[in-house]
């Protein structure tokens, strides 16, 4: 799956970008504040119908402008179909179209472009709270397996209603049959996201960081129960506090995914380049995941990939996502910064010459 066109509006400093990638691999460069970020921010709002900066919109839109529009060609690699993917923002209200039709959810778009994001930000998904950890989990399931949606919908329907008689002081024989839809659905989505982590693991077994983290260097996936217990044993064993709190406290919405290497965790004892490192690792891994069960090679969006990386960590990074993306999209200030990807590729946008060009 890759980019064929990106025609922005009104973001950020962009009155109008026309922009045309390679189908592989794409360096964007231009001086501190040309828009390379804001360039990847528009791909990124194509396939997810939001930033991955901020979502505020009023932050988005050009100044003085009232809203902002997005329009994105997308191909299929080889003989597939093209798609076109509209997103409009104004006024705190954001409105998205496939192929002319309008979507009721920006998660359809999310469900059918897989994309991955490497901003400045990326390292820190390890050791924030753990719900971007698990909505990573899950929208790689969400393109590998229609059923996980289903499963997922089950899971969140039946929490709200179980939490509903939790608040009202029910007996736990009124919330049976929440119960153990919750126990079906978050029992169906734990096996598949333990059978993502296992890929993930084999994955970064294969990255810089194994030979210095070990044999055991990858993810424990903690599944938001104990394993002993079991998942219908522990809601049963946890209702008088579950009601006191008025919420269930046990389930795969407080799963977790801890980085382990040489028998403890590290996810907060790593360098900043370390775990950006990682965190490409992981992203490459999820890539290899859904390419091998749907056929689809994701987008990457890299951003200042140089920052915090030395030169070999760099080669190895551009090696690992050339190796699995379907379209790489590179920022840096100038080529010679990314020399492993402005070497492999003929398709250098200079920002700055563009919205300049654009503009006058
Ligand atoms: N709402 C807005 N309206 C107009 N201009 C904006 C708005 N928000 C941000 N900008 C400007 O848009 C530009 C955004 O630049 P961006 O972050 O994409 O630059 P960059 O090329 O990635 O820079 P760097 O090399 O520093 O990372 C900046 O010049 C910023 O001042
Ligand atoms: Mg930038």
């Amino acid at each position: 799956m890759y980019f064929e066109r990106l025609i922005v509006n009104h973001l950020r400093c962009f009155d109008r970008l026309d922009y045309v990638p390679g189908e592989h691999l794409n360096l964007i460069c231009g001086a501190n504040g040309s828009g390379k970020t804001t360039v990847l921010e528009g791909l990124a709002i194509a396939c997810l119908g939001r930033s991955f900066l901020t979502s505020n919109i009023g932050e988005l839109v050009r100044t003085g402008a009232a809203g902002l529009s997005v329009q994105a060609l997308l191909r299929e690699g080889g003989e597939g179909g093209r798609n076109r993917v509209t997103v409009r923002k104004a006024r705190g209200e954001t409105t998205i179209e496939w192929d002319g039709q309008p979507v009721a959810a920006a998660s359809m778009l999310a469900q059918r472009i897989p994309v991955l994001a490497v901003n400045s930000k990326a390292a820190d998904l390890l050791t924030e709270n753990p719900s971007n950890r698990r909505a990573l989990l899950d929208r790689t399931m969400f393109h590998v397996e229609p059923s996980y949606v289903e499963s997922w919908k089950a899971y969140r329907q039946a929490l709200r209603q179980r939490n509903e008689v939790l608040r009202c002081g029910g007996a736990s024989r009124d919330a049976a049959y929440w119960t153990q839809s919750l126990v079906e659905s978050g029992s169906a989505i734990d096996a598949r996201r333990q059978a993502m982590v296992a890929a993930i693991n084999t994955g970064l077994q294969q990255s810089p960081l194994a030979t210095e983290f070990g044999d055991d260097f990858g993810f424990a996936y903690q599944p938001g129960w104990n394993r002993e217990t079991g998942f219908a044993e522990q809601l049963a064993a946890t209702w008088e506090r579950d009601a006191a709190l008025g919420y269930t406290t046990v389930g795969i919405h407080r799963a977790d995914l801890a980085l382990r290497g040489r028998g403890r965790a590290i996810s907060k004892r790593l360098s900043r380049g370390q775990g950006k490192i990682t965190v490409i690792a992981l992203f490459c891994a999820l890539a290899d995941f859904i390419a091998g069960h749907t056929g689809k090679r994701p987008v990457f969006l890299v951003d200042d990939l140089h920052a915090e990386l030395d030169d070999n960590m760099c080669r190895r990074a551009v090696d690992m996502i050339v190796a699995v993306a379907g379209q790489g999209m590179f920022t840096a200030i100038r080529p010679s910064d990314l020399p492993d990807v402005a070497n492999r590729t003929p398709s250098v946008f200079h920002v700055e010459h563009v919205a300049d060009a654009v503009s006058s």
